[in-house]
């Protein structure tokens, strides 16, 4: 399916007024919000791949610096992608996003040093979730309106109160990404219209693996590690998205 036929349907449902049908622009668009998307994703892996040794109690200073930590975020990002973060080959906007998306990552390490470091204590509740939470509010700090980069999911599934779907978010879960025959991994974007200004939305599903049922899956209302309630997830479904809203 091309992208024209998934702005179509929404369209139904939320009325713009000024659409911008340019092709053009919305694959930029597109591609800018899937290297947002996989930044975070990398950020967020960096962590899980540490959280042993984040959650060790016998080790004190665990050496996760913000500088160890951005050293494995782009060594990572590179070999996955062929391409550093920051590649020269990026254009002004891509590279300030990056560029913000970095210094946000610095800065929730290095908040969450004394955290991290904390003797004797096992589970710290610093987890890749928070983490990227903590990651995006930097960013959107630094962006303001220009960039937006949130992890939500669908209302019945949602943690953390900051991190519930709005109007928008909540529909194109529900009417495109949660439908069974939504093909597993496809992002839905479209632009809609914000009080006149048209703006690029778009959301990019994640899933629950195994590795997540420790936390999301059964039995359903038992408390996790964190002290939240199990969502009965299973692995394959539909655990939440990746949501980017640009204004430029
Ligand atoms: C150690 C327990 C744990 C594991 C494992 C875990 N999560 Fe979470 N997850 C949480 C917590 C706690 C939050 C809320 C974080 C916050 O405060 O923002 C969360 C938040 C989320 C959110 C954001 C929306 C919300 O509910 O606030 C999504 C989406 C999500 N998790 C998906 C996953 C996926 C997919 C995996 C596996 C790849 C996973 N989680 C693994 C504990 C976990």
């Amino acid at each position: 399916m091309k992208a024209s036929c998934l702005i179509v349907p929404m369209l139904a449902l939320m009325p713009v007024a000024a659409l911008a049908q340019d092709a053009p622009a919305s694959d930029a668009n597109v591609q800018i919000s899937e290297r947002l998307a996989a930044v975070l994703r990398t950020g967020r892996s960096v962590v899980s791949a540490n959280q042993d040794l984040i959650n060790d109690p016998e080790i004190g200073d665990k050496g996760l610096t913000p500088e160890v930590f951005l050293e494995q975020v782009n060594e990572r990002f590179e070999k996955q992608t062929g391409k550093a973060i920051l590649s020269d080959t990026l254009s002004p906007l891509e590279r300030e996003l990056a560029e913000a998306q970095l210094a946000a990552m610095r800065q929730v390490i290095a908040d969450n040093q004394s955290v991290i470091n904390s003797p004797g204590v096992g589970f710290k509740g610093f987890i890749p979730a928070v983490f990227a939470r903590l990651t995006n509010e930097h960013f959107a700090e630094a962006m303001g309106a220009t960039a937006k980069v949130k992890v939500t999911a669908p209302l019945d599934l949602v943690r953390n109160r900051k991190a519930r779907p709005d109007a928008w978010e909540a529909e194109a879960i529900k009417d495109y990404l949660r439908q069974a025959d939504w093909e597993k991994g496809k992002p839905f974007f479209e632009e809609v219209d914000d009080n006149g200004v048209s703006v690029f939305r778009m959301l990019i599903p994640e899933y629950y693996s195994e590795s997540c049922l420790s936390c999301h899956g059964s039995p359903k209302g038992e408390m996790d590690v964190t002290g939240f309630p199990k969502e009965g997830g299973e692995a394959g479904e539909l655990a939440g998205a990746i949501s980017v809203t640009l204004r430029r």
